[in-house]
């Protein structure tokens, strides 16, 4: 038997090719090892502003775009956090034993106490103990996850740690894999890393025309000022860009001809434009066929649910009786 892999998903349907290497096309990969398990997080998306009549529809735009990007319901469980009430049932119980020390060392709490002043919730400070219940409900060996949210698996590790050396042994210690290639994707502005906020990014689901706008004033080595100048790939964006997308024959030939001025940059972008259109195209056209069915989404997710249930049943059944409440 496959051991359990678990991810969350943020519920935004803006997804970019950031998050497609970073996360999903590894994900999908790692299915042939694993049982993949991915849970769209709208209960931890409570913890900062909340738009209620956008949200039913922004997870559903998610779960479509990620089922689009080879997160197949044939061979793995994908669903939402908040029909699977065992997720918070268990964060309640993991709360008892996380030391309030180590939760207010987190990084990301830090962080978004500054960006929401004026709302800095007990959820906000407790939210690495939900993550940690959806990964210990599943008894998760394996948690692929950026670099930002290391910390939160660390902590996960503590959490299972502590509670069975007061309860006795339930839960495994999971491991986090950090992607190599891809897991930091810069924005087209060759500065800050992609995000939907910066503005520096190409959507998932963008046409070629779309993607093209985008590419075509894209920052490449800015030492390569006329087209005769040389370039150098190892620090221009673009070729970055090229090592995520691009079969191996025009990785090498944009290597070799931006070195002699062989290609512009114009050049190397509509090359690249041309790995992104084949990599992007069968992910749109699933998720247009996808939108196309009504209920498709839904039914999918309900499917999910249940899957999901069943397995957090079993084991809140032995935390029930390991507390002793049971
Ligand atoms: N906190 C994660 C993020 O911001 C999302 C998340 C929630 C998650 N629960 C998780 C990731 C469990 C991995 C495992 O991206």
């Amino acid at each position: 038997m496959k051991s359990p892999l678990f991810s969350g998903i943020q519920p935004t349907g803006t997804i970019h090719i950031g998050n497609y290497c970073g996360a999903i096309r590894n994900w999908v990969r790692l299915l042939d090892t694993y049982d993949g398990i991915f849970c769209i997080v709208d209960y931890h998306a409570l913890t900062v502003a909340h738009d209620v009549s956008t949200t039913r529809q922004r997870v559903v735009d998610a779960a479509r775009v990620n089922i689009a990007a080879g997160l197949d319901p044939e061979k793995c469980v994908l669903f939402v956090q908040s029909r699977v009430p065992e997720h918070t049932e268990l964060a309640w119980i993991l709360n008892t034993v996380t030391p309030m020390g180590d939760l207010s060392r987190m990084t990301q709490f830090k962080e978004k106490s500054k960006q929401h002043e004026d709302n800095i919730n007990a959820g906000l400070f407790s939210y690495p103990v939900l993550q940690a219940a959806d990964i210990l409900l599943y008894k998760a060996g394996a948690v692929p996850v950026g670099e930002d949210q290391i910390q939160h698996i660390e902590l996960t590790r503590e959490v299972a740690r502590k509670f069975n050396a007061r309860f006795g042994e339930v839960f495994p210690e999971p491991a986090h894999l950090v992607p190599k290639e891809g897991a930091r994707i810069l924005g087209l502005d060759g500065k800050a890393k992609m995000s939907k906020s910066l503005g520096n990014y190409v959507g998932l689901l963008e046409s070629p025309e779309e993607t093209w706008k985008k590419l075509a004033p894209a920052v490449t080595d800015e030492n390569r000022k006329r087209r005769s100048d040389p370039g150098n790939p190892e620090i221009c964006n673009l070729y970055s860009l090229h090592r995520n997308f691009s079969d191996d024959e025009t990785i090498a030939t944009v290597d070799r001809e931006c070195r002699v001025a062989g290609i512009g940059c114009v050049d190397c972008k509509k090359m690249l434009h041309r790995s992104l259109s084949a990599t992007l195209e069968p992910i749109r056209e699933r998720a247009s066929a996808l939108e196309a069915t009504p209920g498709k989404v839904e039914e999918i997710l309900d499917h999910g649910a249940k899957q999901a249930k069943a397995r957090a049943e079993r084991t809140m059944e032995e935390v029930r009786r390991a507390i002793g409440v049971r």
